[in-house]
């Protein structure tokens, strides 16, 4: 069989980690997927950046578009960022061509997933979004794939894990708000711009595409009741453990008479409770659903190599599929209503 071609769109924390762990490991990924898995093709912003790993069989693009539509590949891997273009538009120009297409991009899935998705299933592409949620945890997987014929009635967890590291370091340290986003970001784990991480909107984002897979709604990332931890001091965090708690950021989608509630906000977590013990960049999600009961993943959930875990099995998946296989199901399907989070109180 012919190697899988891939294009690299994003060279960063993510990307240039993809990249080597791909060229690491091309005989173990091609014993697994009985192929080989060849990077044909890159992009970044700056061209004479060393990312830590020889690119330079692989053909230069200036332009994200340009690769999306000329490159001579197979799959286009996303991991540049941002809802808008150059993101969204390589992505569908790619899915346009027949491509398939890895993203690790919530914000992109959060604002466009629906479409992204319908136009990949009318191309008969395969459109891989594991590493958009909570890092290397194979969260997307189990939605999409292991709970098939489970009805699912709620879902929450910690999806942040920058929000994750700077509760826990303020926490067992005393460290201040500021010092600890900055290490989260020196350590790669924060958004471009990390208000999304400590506004809540990146959990907002991740949150949506959960609802969207659990409960086939249409993806509302908009319409989430949403609420930081900006606001949150030493001192609260000592008052909650004052009465045996610990403050997590949560996003939280359930079932309730009137649709499908989703919120993002700090919670007080009884301090014995699992969910409490997870610390710093790790995440933890949790699936309640009727045939299996409560699922609770729990792993790195930000960072270059937990990240390119996920985008890695990804393009494996892809690798391995045989042309005409079912492709997993789409995001936003069926329609079902969503009903808005009023804060009680
Ligand atoms: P970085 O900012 O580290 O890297 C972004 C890369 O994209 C850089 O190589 C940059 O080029 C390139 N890029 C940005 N804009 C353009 C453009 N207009 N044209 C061409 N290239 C461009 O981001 P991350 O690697 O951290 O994140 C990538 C994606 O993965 C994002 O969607 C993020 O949300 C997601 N993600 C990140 C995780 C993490 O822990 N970091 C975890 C899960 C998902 P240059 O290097 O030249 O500036
Ligand atoms: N900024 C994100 C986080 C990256 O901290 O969780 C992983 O999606």
């Amino acid at each position: 069989t012919d190697a899988l071609k891939i294009g690299i769109a994003g060279l960063g924390t993510v990307g240039a980690s993809l990249a080597k762990i791909l060229a690491e490991r091309d005989n173990m990924l091609a014993i697994a997927c009985g192929r080989a898995i060849r990077v044909t093709a890159v992009t970044a912003r700056d061209k004479t950046r060393d990312r830590g790993v020889d690119l330079s069989n692989a053909q230069w693009f200036d332009n994200p578009i340009e690769m999306a539509k000329s490159a001579d590949i197979d799959v286009f891997v996303e991991l540049m960022g941002g809802a808008g273009d150059p993101a969204h538009a390589a992505v569908e120009a790619a899915l346009t061509r027949g491509l398939h297409v890895v993203t690790a991009n919530k914000a992109l899935l959060a604002a466009h997933g629906v479409k992204l998705a319908a136009l990949a299933e009318e191309k008969g592409s395969i459109l891989n979004f594991e590493a958009a949620v909570a890092g290397g945890i194979p969260v997307i997987k189990a939605l999409r794939e292991s709970l098939t014929g489970n009805t699912v009635s709620r879902v929450y967890g910690i999806m942040n894990g920058t929000c994750n590291y700077i509760l826990t370091r303020m926490e067992k340290e005393g460290l201040s708000f500021a010092d600890c986003l900055k290490d989260a970001q020196r350590l790669g784990y924060a958004e471009a711009d990390p208000t999304f991480d400590i506004e809540g909107n990146d959990t907002a984002h991740k949150l949506s595409i959960l609802t969207s897979l659990a409960f086939g709604t249409e993806i509302a990332a908009d319409d989430i009741y949403l609420e930081g931890i900006s606001n949150i001091s030493i001192e609260d965090i000592r008052a909650a453990a004052d009465l045996r708690y610990k403050i997590k950021l949560l996003g939280v989608a359930q079932k309730t008479d009137s649709g499908i509630e989703q919120r993002v906000h700090p919670t007080m977590v009884p301090r014995d409770s699992v969910i409490a013990q997870v610390d710093s960049v790790t995440n933890a999600v949790a699936i309640e659903s009727d045939v299996l009961g409560e699922l609770l993943m729990v792993g790195p959930g930000a960072g270059g190599n937990a990240t390119a875990s996920a985008v890695m099995g990804d393009i494996a998946d892809i690798a391995k599929a045989r042309p005409g296989a079912q492709v997993a199901p789409a995001l936003g399907r069926p329609a079902k209503s969503l009903a808005p989070y009023t804060r009680a109180g």
